[in-house]
């Protein structure tokens, strides 16, 4: 049996606004602020976690419970301030990608940050690299102001190796907890 909390490194991308700062905020500090204050450069935020280890397949024998540190790296989405370099990305054990509900290019530049991802954290299995996707706003996202179905969303993901997919609120607190679970349970099955 091991005690010390495995540390387990996130890298969070995704286009500028979408909300990568308030899901970390939401799920480490639980607040949230309507208030757009563009990150720079980039910064961590940490939180300790119980974690279910084991497979997917439901028949398999309940996991077991594993503490993992989780080091959250916060990026910025604004293109001018992007010179992190392959420093930061190496050693990520799982990548998350967000976009905004009510803005489909948000979702479309997907492809470009997990691209450059896979290009400086240069992990040895990038086929299979744990990606996880969150459509985030989805209090803002009723109605005609939804601009990417939950159905479009699902094929994006289906069609780059069936990444898991959450609807988000770090405003309303929807799925946030759930959503840093799961990448910490893909992260930690990957060694
Ligand atoms: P950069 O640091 O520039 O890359 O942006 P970011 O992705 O970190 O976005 P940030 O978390 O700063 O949020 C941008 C704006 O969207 C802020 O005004 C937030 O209050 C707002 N916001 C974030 N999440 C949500 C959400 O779930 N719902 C709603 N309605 N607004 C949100
Ligand atoms: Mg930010």
């Amino acid at each position: 049996m091991s005690h010390r909390p495995k540390l387990l490194k996130v890298v969070v991308l995704g286009d500028s606004g979408v909300g990568k700062t308030s899901l970390m905020e939401r799920f480490v500090n639980r607040r949230f602020s309507l208030q757009y204050k563009a990150t720079i450069g980039a910064d961590f935020l940490t939180k300790d976690m119980e974690v279910e280890e084991g497979g997917d397949n439901e028949e398999e024998e309940q996991g077991v419970r594993r503490w993992v540190n989780l080091q959250i790296w916060d990026t910025a989405g604004q293109e001018r301030y992007q010179s992190l370099g392959a420093a930061f990305y190496r050693g990520a054990d799982a990548c998350v990608l967000v976009f905004d509900l009510t803005e489909a290019k948000t979702l479309e530049d997907l492809d470009s940050w997990r691209d450059e991802f896979l290009l400086q954290a240069a992990p040895r299995d990038p086929a299979t690299f744990p990606f996880v996707v969150l459509g985030n706003k989805v209090d803002a996202a009723g109605g005609s102001a939804r601009a990417v179905g939950e159905a479009a969303a699902r094929a994006w993901c289906g069609a780059r190796g069936h990444l898991p997919y959450f609807e988000t609120s770090a405003r309303e607190n929807v799925n946030v907890d759930t959503a840093f679970h799961e990448v910490a349970r893909q992260a930690l099955k990957r060694d």
